[in-house]
């Protein structure tokens, strides 16, 4: 019997959504027991989030300093097949409740070791959230053997305004004039094919899973415009998550003044380097074409486009 587990954290249901799809043939196949780990942050955000609150938690989460969890209904003791981890992205990097279960022994146990796939729900910009969640990995002696990242449908410039609607709101598609923030449901529903080639390789045999298992099913794909933007947001990102962090606890009024402050920063940044950095890869694309493509094969892996 294989043993896998899902270890997920959702706050409008949608990478529930997802991680349920793609688990749906994993449940089906009475060799394979699949389970659950749903991470319960002690104190839950908010949803909708206040415009400050969303941004309060910024240096935290950046920083990826651990919050609080609930205990973790799990046998740390056990040893896994493979752990899935489904994750969303919150400022360029892990959402606080995965760094905060990473950080834990329950996951020092669970992941040394094992075989790991990730599973992100994002808006679009999610590899130096990767990036730094492999880093973790790697210091917890886990194997990541496949990454499958799903994007919201309405394209980058849309996003920028849709996905924080959402999250303001509470609501997917909150005015008639803007498009509908989120991933589309066929390709949630879509997602099951990679339940069913994991399924197919953990049943094939009882040797650990070393290779990626999700090879030519589209399970990422690199947008090269947004590399660059997301180097620079993240870099820029590293020092206001240090000085805002300075000013004070998350609710204070020092942190708070200073937030408001970031926030037309982060706008101006925003309307001026994102759209910048991505006319000027454009632009150069023909100079640094074969640099660009080891980037997008580095950044696909290990599944590929
Ligand atoms: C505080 C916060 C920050 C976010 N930052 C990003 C981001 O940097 N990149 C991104 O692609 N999506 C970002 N998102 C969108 C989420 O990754 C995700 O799509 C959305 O929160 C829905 O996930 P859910 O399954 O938890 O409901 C952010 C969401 C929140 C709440």
């Amino acid at each position: 019997m294989r043993q896998v587990l899902v270890v997920h954290y959702s706050q409008t249901g949608q990478l529930d959504r997802l991680m349920q799809s793609v688990c749906a043939p994993l449940l089906q196949r009475a060799d394979i027991h699949v389970d659950f780990l749903a991470l319960q942050p002690a104190q839950s955000y908010p949803f909708p989030w206040p415009f400050l609150g969303f941004f309060r938690i910024f240096p935290e989460t950046v920083l990826m300093r651990p919050q609080p969890l609930l205990p973790l209904a799990v046998d740390p003791a056990q040893r896994y097949d493979l752990v899935i981890l489904a994750y969303q992205v919150w400022f360029l990097s892990p959402s606080q409740p995965m760094t905060s279960f990473l950080a834990s022994t329950e996951a020092a146990q669970l992941l040394a070791g094992t075989p790991v796939v990730t599973l992100i729900g994002c808006r679009n910009m999610w590899l130096m959230a990767q990036e730094k969640l492999k880093q973790r990995l790697n210091k917890l002696g886990a194997r990541l053997v496949d990454n499958i990242a799903l994007t919201d449908a309405c394209g980058t410039a849309a996003s920028f305004l849709a996905t924080p609607l959402w999250m303001f709101t509470g609501r997917q598609k909150p005015y008639g004039w803007v498009p509908r923030a989120g991933i589309d449901e066929a390709e949630i529903v879509a997602a099951r094919r990679f339940g069913e080639a994991m399924a197919q390789r953990l049943t094939a045999d009882g040797l650990p899973v070393e290779q990626p298992m999700l090879t030519g099913l589209g399970a990422v794909h690199v947008d090269e415009k947004l590399i660059a933007s997301e180097k620079v947001g993240n870099r820029s990102f590293q020092v206001w998550s240090r000085l805002l962090a300075a000013l004070g606890p998350p609710q204070s009024r020092r942190r708070g003044a200073g937030l408001l402050l970031y926030i037309v920063f982060l706008l101006c940044l925003i309307v001026t380097v994102v759209p910048l950095s991505a006319l000027l890869k454009k632009l150069m694309a023909p100079l640094f074409k074969a640099r660009i493509q080891r980037e997008k094969a580095y950044y696909a892996g290990p599944s590929g486009e």
